[in-house]
C-alpha cells in the first residue's frame, strides 16, 4: 500500500493484527476433512450467559434513548468500586474519583497510552511492556509517540517481565509500564514483592504503572494479587502512580457486554476522563445496568473458574508434558516452530492455534521470545479441551 502525504506514519510502524496474520497464515489450507473444527486461535470464553442478563436487559431497554455517561453511571462505577473493595480487601475506592467505566478494556488499554505520554517530549518516551503481550499494548504505545520498551518474558525466568534487566536509562526515560498479570498469554501472574519492586522503581524514575488485571479471576490455584492490593498493604492507600484494567469478559464470559473498569490515582483517572470526555468510549445504559449486576455477583463467576480449572486439568492430563498455568485459560506450548505447528494443527487435525510470534516482537537483541510457541485458548469446556490437547499431541510437523 503507498503512503500518502497525510497519512498517519505511525500507524505503518504496526504489523497486521495477529488474527489477521492468522487468516493469511492458514489461507489455503484445508483442515482435515472428518474432524470437527476446533477453534482455540482467538481468547473469547464460550461460556453460557449468567441468567441475570436477559431479565436485567428488558427491564432497562428505556435507557436506549439516553446518551450514556461516558465516564458510566454512578451506579455501575458504585458496582466496581464495591467489587474492587471486596476482592482485594482494600479499605476504600471512591466511585466518583477513582473508578471509570470504559467500554471494555481494549479500548481503555490503548488510549490510556495518550493520557500518560508527552508526545512533545524531548527524547521520545519509553512505554515497557512485556514481550510476548496483549498487542494493544504496542499499538497504544506507538501511536501515542511512545518507542516501546519490550521485556522478554520467557520459561528461564518462569515468564516473569524481569524488572531487573531493564536497563537505568530505559527507567529514566519510562512514561509508563503496562502490565499483564495474569498474563496473556503465558499464564504468569506478579506476585506482591513483584509489585512492590515496580511500584519502588515507578518513585525512583518517575513513570507510571498500568496493570491490566483483566484475567484476575481465572487462576489454577491462588486467587492473583492486585496492583491495589499491593497499594493498599505498603500504606499508598492514594494508589498514587497506579492505575488498573479489569473486564466482565473474562470472569463473567461476557465479552460482548464491553464492560471493563479503570481504577487508581484520582489524578491520572481526572485526566483520563478528560481524554476520555473527547473520544467518548460509552457503553449503553442498558449494558451498564447488566454490567452492575454482574459486578456485584460472584456465583456465575465461580461457575466459570470451576470450569476453566477443569479444563485446563484435562488439557494437561491428556497432554502429558508441563503443568497449568497459574492464570488465565490460555495454554503457551512450546512447538519448536510456533507457525509451522499452527498450519500443521489445522491441516492434520482441523484445529485452529495461535502462533507465537504474532503475540510477539524481536527485542533489542533481535530475539524473539514467542516464536517456537502457539498459544491455545480452553474456552469450551473439558471434554473439548482434553480433545484439543489428544489432537494437538498428534500433529506432526
Ligand atoms: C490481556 C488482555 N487484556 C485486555 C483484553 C480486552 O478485553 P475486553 O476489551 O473485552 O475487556 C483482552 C482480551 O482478549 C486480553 O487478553
Amino acid at each position: 500500500m503507498s503512503v500518502g502525504k497525510h497519512d498517519q506514519p505511525r500507524l505503518d510502524r504496526l504489523g497486521a493484527y495477529p488474527f489477521q496474520r492468522l487468516k493469511g497464515l492458514l489461507a489455503g489450507i484445508r483442515p482435515a476433512s472428518g474432524l470437527v473444527h476446533i477453534d482455540a486461535g482467538a481468547g473469547e470464553p464460550r461460556l453460557p450467559q449468567p441468567a441475570f442478563v436477559a431479565p436485567q436487559l428488558e427491564e432497562h431497554l428505556h435507557g436506549f434513548s439516553q446518551y450514556p455517561p461516558t465516564s458510566g453511571a454512578l451506579f455501575v462505577r458504585e458496582a466496581m468500586a464495591s467489587w474492587l473493595v471486596r476482592r482485594y480487601g482494600l479499605a476504600d475506592v471512591d466511585p466518583s474519583t477513582q473508578v471509570l467505566a470504559a467500554n471494555g478494556t481494549r479500548e481503555a488499554l490503548f488510549s490510556v497510552a495518550h493520557a500518560l505520554v508527552n508526545p512533545e517530549a524531548a527524547a521520545e518516551p519509553r512505554v515497557l511492556m512485556p514481550n510476548p503481550m496483549y498487542q494493544i499494548y504496542y499499538g497504544g504505545a506507538v501511536l501515542a509517540g511512545a518507542r516501546p520498551w519490550l521485556m522478554s518474558c520467557t520459561a528461564s525466568s518462569q515468564f516473569a517481565p524481569e524488572l531487573d534487566a531493564v536497563p537505568e536509562k530505559v527507567w529514566k526515560e519510562a512514561a509508563f509500564i503496562y502490565v499483564c498479570s495474569p498474563s496473556n498469554p503465558t499464564g504468569w501472574v506478579a506476585d506482591h514483592d513483584w509489585y512492590r519492586r515496580l511500584i519502588e522503581l515507578a518513585d525512583e524514575h518517575d513513570f507510571y504503572i498500568v496493570a491490566d488485571e483483566c484475567y484476575s479471576e481465572i487462576f489454577w490455584r491462588e486467587q492473583p494479587v492486585g496492583l491495589l492490593e499491593v497499594c493498599q498493604r505498603i500504606g499508598r492507600e492514594d494508589f498514587s502512580r497506579c492505575l488498573v484494567m479489569n473486564s466482565l469478559s473474562k470472569r463473567s464470559a461476557l465479552p460482548g457486554l464491553r464492560s471493563g473498569l479503570i481504577a487508581g490515582d484520582a489524578r491520572l483517572i481526572a485526566r483520563f476522563a478528560k481524554l476520555r470526555s473527547y473520544t467518548g468510549p460509552a457503553t449503553p445504559l442498558p449494558l451498564q445496568r447488566v454490567a452492575a449486576m454482574a459486578w456485584s455477583d460472584e456465583y456465575h463467576v465461580g461457575i466459570n473458574q470451576e470450569t476453566y480449572r477443569r479444563s485446563l486439568q484435562a488439557f494437561y492430563e491428556e497432554w502429558g508434558d508441563g503443568s497449568p498455568p497459574e492464570g488465565t485459560f490460555f495454554v503457551w506450548l512450546d512447538v519448536g516452530d510456533g507457525e509451522a505447528f499452527a498450519r500443521a494443527a489445522y491441516e492434520q487435525q482441523a484445529v485452529t492455534v495461535l502462533p507465537g510470534a504474532y503475540l510477539s516482537a524481536p527485542d533489542e537483541r533481535g530475539e524473539n521470545p514467542g516464536t517456537s510457541y502457539v498459544r491455545a485458548a480452553l474456552v469450551d469446556g473439558e471434554e473439548q479441551a482434553a480433545e484439543l490437547a489428544r489432537r494437538l499431541r498428534q500433529v506432526r510437523v
